[in-house]
């Protein structure tokens, strides 16, 4: 018996939250934002200042981890998170740490971390699971599964709009080189490495807006169910 969980994986400014967002809303499930979670790690691992390659003792460090979703502040926008009871919703957002983010997700005990929370708030299903390994380790067993991609270039120029309208100013080519590198990190790292799961839809989003995408998805599901 198969999970109603909807995972969306994929590299990074390829549409994956905003599409995620409004899957959830159509469908009535909870949206659950596994980046944040990265995010809130990888800032939490910065600011103690850890030098993680030579860290062998991460469970340690991690049980002073406290890790809380708020609701977004507006219909549509980011998932609020609470770190160690203090909101860096709009920290978290940044390049910067994501960059972060992306060098602390290739940890094995990190990995373990996440993924039992996020099992435990997957555990009673309707949720929508975005992503880099939502299908392929995380929710195994999730009914509808997709992988979305789209051009390189494409991405970069989504998260700079994306950026600019929460009020982050960025160099784009700077954000490429960016880019790149996370997904690269991304890609090949050991474990969980991005890919798309066996039975996952594979959708090119290069081309098409929001909107085709989540009519796309929706009707996937709807023949599924
Ligand atoms: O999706 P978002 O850009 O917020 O993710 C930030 C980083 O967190 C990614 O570049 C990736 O390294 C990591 N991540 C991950 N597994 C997930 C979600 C995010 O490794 N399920």
């Amino acid at each position: 018996e198969k999970q109603e969980i909807v995972t969306i994986d994929g590299p990074s400014g390829v549409g994956k939250s905003t599409v995620s967002k409004k899957i959830a809303d159509a469908l009535g499930f909870t949206y659950l934002d596994t980046g944040a979670m990265y995010r809130a790690v990888g800032l939490f691992i910065h600011r103690l200042g850890v030098d993680l390659e030579k860290e062998n003792d991460i469970p340690t460090l991690l049980e002073s981890l406290e890790l809380y979703f708020i609701p977004p502040a507006e219909k549509g926008g980011d998932v609020g998170v609470l770190l160690n009871g203090e909101n860096v919703s709009e920290v978290i957002r940044t390049p910067e740490v994501a960059m972060v983010a992306s060098h602390v997700s290739a940890f094995p005990e990190i990995r373990k971390k996440l993924t039992e929370m996020q099992r435990i708030l997957g555990e009673r299903g309707k949720i929508v699971a975005e992503g880099r390994d939502m299908g392929t380790v995380v929710f195994p067993g999730a009914r509808y599964k997709f992988f979305l991609d789209a051009d390189p270039r494409e991405r970069t120029r989504r998260r700079v709009v994306q950026l600019r309208e929460q009020g982050v100013q960025v160099d784009e080519e700077e954000l490429h080189a960016m880019t790149l590198e996370r997904d690269k990190n991304d890609r090949e790292r050991a474990i969980a490495p991005l890919k798309p799961a066996e039975d996952a839809v594979l959708l090119d989003t290069t081309s098409s807006g929001v909107e085709d995408v989540v009519e796309k998805i929706l009707r996937i599901i709807k023949k599924k169910a």
